[in-house]
């Protein structure tokens, strides 16, 4: 079987068009990166390069050594995934301390990975620890309105989590652990990578001011809903604000402590915080 019909190519290119369709994909703006499972290297080994040179990643993994990842490339346009996968996606492998990559598969046109490929590799090295190898999936996309709300709210995890969580029933219940929020960075590097897998210690989705967002999970589905979930509480809140000021009403910390027990999960009582007059943390 050709790897492009293998399911996880497929269910990576589905995923990365469903992105482009909600406008979250201007240009080359987003990245995803999928870890394989053994069965999937496996399957598909007979059809890999043997040749390629290895590359530095920029940042060190050897939680991660060994690994194959599909990857999108720097530059590649979302909209066009779908269309030419083979050009715009690579599978890569990681050497064996976690220092280097190389192509074995994919970008026949030439071209490299992601430029935000050391953020995904640290984000996927804290998360196979920290989920005992179930989540696969880092993606980071330039979500409209989760950056517009960065000009205006504090760039503090429990402000975002809170007024995030306050705009549908269900957030809580979709990320119970909250959102995490890295302050404006310079992108494409090591250091902003280290900032935010030590927020996906804690996290499943961490926002990166003036720019977007990353989500991690366990299969296709679950990331591209927590991504879509945020980006949609995000919309209503930024609807709200246009409408008012201020909220008439909202889901109190009593109401957020009931669901809690009614639906069985946990939510941290660091986000359950009195407001101020102007709907910040009481000092
Ligand atoms: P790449 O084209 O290198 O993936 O970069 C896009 C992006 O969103 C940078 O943050
Ligand atoms: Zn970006």
């Amino acid at each position: 079987m050709r790897i492009l019909e293998r399911r996880f190519v497929q269910a990576f290119v589905q995923m990365a068009n469903e992105g482009y369709e909600q406008g979250w994909h201007e240009r080359n703006g987003g990245n995803l990166s999928y870890r394989l499972t053994e069965h999937e290297v496996d399957s598909v080994r007979d059809r890999l390069l043997d040749h390629g040179e290895w590359h530095e990643i920029g940042a060190s993994v050897p939680g991660l050594a060994g690994e194959f990842f599909l990857v999108t490339g720097t530059g590649k346009f979302f909209r066009n995934i779908v269309v030419d996968p083979e050009a715009s996606i690579a599978l890569i492998e990681i050497d064996e301390k976690g220092e280097k990559y190389r192509i074995r598969w994919g970008l026949v046109e030439g071209g490299l990975p992601t430029s935000e490929l050391p953020t995904h590799l640290l984000n996927h090295e804290v998360k196979k620890r920290v989920t005992g190898g179930k989540h696969r999936i880092i993606y980071h996309a330039h979500t409209t309105n989760i950056i517009a709300l960065s000009y205006v709210l504090p760039l503090d995890d429990l402000i975002f989590t809170r007024e995030l969580w306050e705009m549908a029933t269900e957030c809580p219940v979709v990320f119970p652990e909250g959102v995490g929020v890295v302050p404006w960075m310079v992108p494409g590097g090591r250091e902003i990578g280290i900032a935010t897998s030590e927020l996906m210690e804690e996290y499943n989705a961490v926002i990166w001011a003036h720019h977007g967002m990353f989500c991690s999970g366990e299969t296709f589905d679950s990331t591209f809903g927590l991504m879509h979930t945020i980006e949609k509480a995000a919309e209503i809140l930024v609807k709200v604000r246009s409408m008012s000021p201020t909220k008439l009403q909202t889901i109190t910390p009593d109401q957020f402590r009931a669901l809690a027990k009614g639906f069985n999960i946990t939510l941290p009582e660091k986000f359950l915080y009195e407001k101020d007059e102007n709907g910040m943390p009481k000092k």
